[in-house]
Order: structure tokens, then C-alpha cells, then sequence
């Protein structure tokens, strides 16, 4: 085996709606990251359709491994280790990345290590920041989770807090609907609410003022709705900007209040994001704000390693094997539910 810094990780990443295959050098530097959207696809259903996402994967999965390998200059020989998203996510559509990277191992003998899909977001930062260590705090806001970890080391992952009811890009994507914006919402809101004035909507805080890590966004999400019903219900006309930037302000304030209180319990200097929602214009400006004051430093990924990727996966897997951790074989199995982080 190759030292670590010369260890090619080729993983694949099928959670959702992207079919992704990424190859990386050592833990940091990425060879090829190959991305095959369906979102365009699912936009017609207003979300995304289970069955179709498994088809797609099914289409795509192949030749997107073909590319990612090409891009980087590789052969499957060349490959040291393999990576595979094994949830969170739709059942059907990571059984096609599972399935995949399980013949791969075994035709390759190769080692096969499960990564956990928002482990991934996280480490996307190692990609992105050459010198980023652990301990660090990571606020993951993604499309199906909201929540606070404290990386100890790149093996331990401890969770601090989570949303007890839906993900803040869950609720994004709700009410952008409802709006009548395009799927996925989030970015669509985001763009609205520069044009809007936070203030002008009283949108509720749940959970806000305790010392509880937890997040809510289902009251949050009912609030914009009921607005929304209640002022056609009356024949009145709404400003769309206002609505946006004021959720959006909402949904911003409790993530930065719960983020503070997290980072001054552990005393870190370090605030990562991860997930589709860490590309928020809005997060962004608000914990960037937070950092300053407090003297702490921010860092998040670019857009294209903010959301759904193989790189990431890779770059997880790599440390994953790097410190021992557990090797798959092919009892591997897609696990929809998987649970983020240890408790302590
Ligand atoms: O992490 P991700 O790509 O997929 C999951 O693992 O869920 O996150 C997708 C989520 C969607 O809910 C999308 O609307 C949201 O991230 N998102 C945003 C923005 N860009 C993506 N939400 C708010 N503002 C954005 N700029
Ligand atoms: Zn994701």
C-alpha cells in the first residue's frame, strides 16, 4: 500500500438526486469530482421522485465512475481504496451506489469503506481548506438534517444537537414551493430575500432564549403558510421579497443563536459549515459577523463542494481508512435513517 499522502480514494455518492464519482490524491487534493444532476428532471414533480432518482442513478452511475477516472488519469488498478455513500438518503437510490462500489471492491479487491452521507459535508472543508485540523464545530444544514457536531478528531464526531422536527432545507424548499418557486427552493429564496426587508414579517423563533442544542423549523414553516393562506383568503396581495427575507431571517437567528451557544460551551475558535444550506447568503453573512466578533475564524466550502458530491465522500473515506476505521464488505447495505455522530 501507498503512504498516505499518495493514496488514490475513488468513491460514489447516490443519495439523492445527484450520481457523483470522485477521485482524490491523499485526504486533500481532488483529481476528479465527475456530477450527474437529475434536479432538472425532478423540477416538473416539484421535488424528487424516488423511483426516478433509483432509474437515473442506475443510467448514470457507470459512466460517471468512467469519467471520473479519466479526468483524474486512472485506471481502476490504480485505485487504493473505495468509498460509498450508505445513508442518509433514499433507500433506492443509495442501493445503486452500494451495489456498485460493492462489485467494484470485489472484482477490484479493493478495500470498501461506508461513509456516511453528512460526514461527507463535513469533510468537504478538508477539501477546501489545506490546513484545517480538528477540534472544530461544524453546523450541518442540508436538505434533510440540521445539526451541530464537534469534530474532536477525524475519527470522532460527536453530536450536539439536531432539529427535532423537519431540516432548515426542508423548510426552505416548503415554502419556496408554496411561493411557487422552483425546486430546490433554497437558492430561490435566498436570491428573493435581498430584495426583501427582514423585518417585516414577525416569523416565530422556536426554541429560541434556552440552553437546549435543538432546532424546530416545522412551526416555522407552518407560520409562513398560514400567512400566505390567510392573506389570500382576504384578497390581499403580499410583497414575495418581504415574505422571503423575513423566513430567511428567522431560520438565520436560530441557527446563529444555537451555533454561539455551542461554540462558547466548548470553547472552539473553529465554525465550519456543511450542506446545501451552508451556500445561504444570508447564514453566511450573519455567522461571518458572529466569527468576527468573537475573534473565531469561518470556513466553508465553495458552492460546488456545499452541495451533493463524490469528492467529499472520498476525501471522508480517505480519513475513515487512514485511522483504521471499519472496512466494508459485502454485507454493506443502504441504511436510509443512519444516525449522525456519536452522543455522548
Ligand atoms: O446538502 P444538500 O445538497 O442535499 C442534502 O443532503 O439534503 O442540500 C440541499 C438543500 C435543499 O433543501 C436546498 O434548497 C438547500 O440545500 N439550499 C439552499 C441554498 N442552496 C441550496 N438553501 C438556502 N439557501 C441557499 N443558497
Ligand atoms: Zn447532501
Amino acid at each position: 500500500m501507498k503512504e498516505q499522502q499518495e493514496r488514490l480514494t475513488l468513491a460514489l455518492e447516490t443519495s439523492c438526486d445527484e450520481t457523483s464519482a470522485a477521485v482524490i490524491r491523499g485526504g486533500r487534493e481532488i483529481l476528479s469530482n465527475v456530477i450527474s444532476s437529475q434536479i432538472l428532471l425532478h423540477r416538473k414533480y416539484g421535488g424528487v421522485v424516488p423511483e426516478i432518482a433509483s432509474r437515473k442513478h442506475i443510467e448514470h452511475v457507470l459512466p460517471v465512475v468512467d469519467e471520473a477516472l479519466k479526468e483524474a488519469g486512472a485506471t481502476l488498478q490504480d485505485i487504493d481504496v473505495l468509498g460509498v455513500t450508505y445513508g442518509p438518503g433514499l433507500v433506492g437510490a443509495l442501493l445503486v451506489g452500494v451495489a456498485t462500489a460493492k462489485a467494484l471492491s470485489f472484482a477490484m479487491d479493493k478495500p470498501l469503506v461506508g461513509v456516511h452521507h453528512l460526514e461527507g459535508h463535513i469533510f468537504a472543508n478538508f477539501l477546501a481548506h489545506a490546513d484545517l485540523e480538528p477540534p472544530f464545530i461544524a453546523l450541518v444544514v442540508s436538505g434533510g438534517h440540521t445539526s451541530l457536531i464537534h469534530v474532536r478528531s477525524y475519527s470522532e464526531l460527536i453530536l450536539l444537537g439536531q432539529t427535532r422536527d423537519d431540516a432548515a432545507g426542508e423548510a426552505f424548499d416548503k415554502v419556496a414551493r408554496v411561493m411557487g418557486l422552483p425546486y430546490p427552493g433554497g437558492p430561490h429564496i435566498d436570491e428573493l430575500a435581498r430584495k426583501g426587508r427582514a423585518d417585516a414579517i414577525a416569523f416565530p423563533r422556536a426554541l429560541s432564549g434556552n440552553q437546549q442544542l435543538e432546532f424546530s423549523f416545522s412551526g416555522l414553516k407552518s407560520a409562513v403558510l398560514n400567512y400566505l393562506n390567510s392573506v389570500k383568503q382576504k384578497g390581499e396581495s403580499y410583497v414575495p421579497a418581504d415574505v422571503a427575507a423575513s423566513f430567511q431571517q428567522a431560520v438565520v437567528d436560530i441557527l446563529g443563536e444555537k451555533t454561539l451557544l455551542a461554540m462558547q460551551t466548548l470553547k472552539l475558535d473553529k465554525l465550519v459549515l456543511a450542506g446545501g444550506v451552508a451556500a445561504n447568503s444570508g447564514l453566511r453573512q450573519h455567522l461571518q459577523n458572529l466569527c468576527q466578533q468573537h475573534g473565531w475564524e469561518l470556513l466553508y466550502p465553495p458552492p460546488v463542494l456545499c452541495t451533493d458530491n463524490a469528492a467529499m465522500i472520498a476525501c471522508r473515506a480517505h480519513y475513515q481508512y487512514a485511522c483504521g476505521g471499519p472496512l466494508a464488505d459485502l454485507h454493506l447495505n443502504a441504511v436510509p435513517s443512519l444516525p449522525l455522530g456519536t452522543v455522548e
